[in-house]
């Protein structure tokens, strides 16, 4: 039986990334998007393991009902959940005529649907046996002392905008700062329960979300933005998934992965 993945978003872009690299893992996968289905690329991805798409949106509860309940009909448990869908403003507005619209809808999509999500899943989690322990997880336990082992895995993947402002998208960098606060709320509450939870904080990755700012980027890498010059991809933020998700960790829970080249370290 394969470990169980929701990737919200798994479809483009970073979750894209993210899916193949647990497809890779020999994770089963169920991706979470608004469009229809695409089917050519889920028979694609199909090859590398079994996938499963749902059409709907992270910020309708309803629709996480539909998302859930088909992983579980078909797979019967969920390992690890990925809140990784979101959005940018449709407009980049100063804070100062910014529209309350799209700050509802940025934090509902970014926010909102991802700490309702969290709790459904978190309870299927903590109601699902853990998995037989391995060898893996007794090292460095005295004899005859059990380690514990991974319930399950919650990553939320929020951004450097969580502690970055941008005065031009303060919706964004609101609704990233809450999923760090959300993050640390999830993983004190779900510790005892056996599910670790933690917080990947990309800094800027080349995908559709970033093509508009691609050359206000490009020159911000030459001018010296991140230590290593260079933009991110959706491989780097899945690499970091891949390993929180291993269960190597298991005394770890609240961290926060930067995947930004090194973009957060304060320099002078
Ligand atoms: N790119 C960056 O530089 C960067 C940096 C830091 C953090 N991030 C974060 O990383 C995550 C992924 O970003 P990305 O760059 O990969 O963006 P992207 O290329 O624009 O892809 C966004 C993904 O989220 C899905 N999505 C959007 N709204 C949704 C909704 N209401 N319900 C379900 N799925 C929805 C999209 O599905 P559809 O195909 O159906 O639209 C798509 O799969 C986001 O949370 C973003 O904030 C990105």
């Amino acid at each position: 039986m394969p470990k169980v993945a929701l990737v919200t978003g798994g479809n483009r872009g970073i979750g894209l990334g993210i899916t193949q690299a647990l497809l890779a893992e020999g994770y089963a996968v169920a991706i979470l998007a608004t469009r229809p289905e695409p089917t050519e690329l889920i028979t694609e991805l199909s090859r590398s393991g079994e996938v499963s798409y749902v059409q709907g949106s992270v910020a309708e509860l309803d629709d996480h009902a539909r998302y859930v309940d088909a992983a579980l009909e078909r797979w019967g448990r969920i390992d690890l959940l990925v809140n990784n869908a979101g959005v940018a403003p449709s407009v980049r507005a100063d804070i100062l005529e910014a529209e309350p619209e799209s700050f509802d809808r940025v934090l509902g999509i970014n926010l909102r649907g991802p700490y309702f999500l969290t709790q459904r899943v978190a309870k299927v989690m903590i109601d699902q046996q853990r998995p037989e322990a391995t060898a893996a997880d007794g090292a460095g336990h005295a004899a005859g002392q059990a380690a514990p082992s991974v319930r399950g895995t919650i990553v939320n993947v929020s951004s450097t905008s969580a502690v970055t402002v941008s005065t031009n998208r303060g919706e964004y960098c609101i609704s990233k700062a809450g999923v760090g606060m959300a993050t640390q709320l999830w993983a004190a509450r779900l510790a005892p329960e056996g599910v670790l939870v933690y917080e990947v904080r990309p800094g800027v990755i080349a995908t559709d979300m970033t093509a508009g700012v691609k050359d206000k980027y490009d020159e911000q890498f030459a001018g010296g933005l991140a230590p290593m010059p260079r933009w991110g991809t959706p491989a780097d933020v899945a690499g970091a998934v891949v390993q929180l998700a291993a269960g190597r960790m298991p005394y770890s829970t609240g961290e926060i992965i930067n995947v930004d080249g090194g973009m957060h370290i304060p320099r002078l």
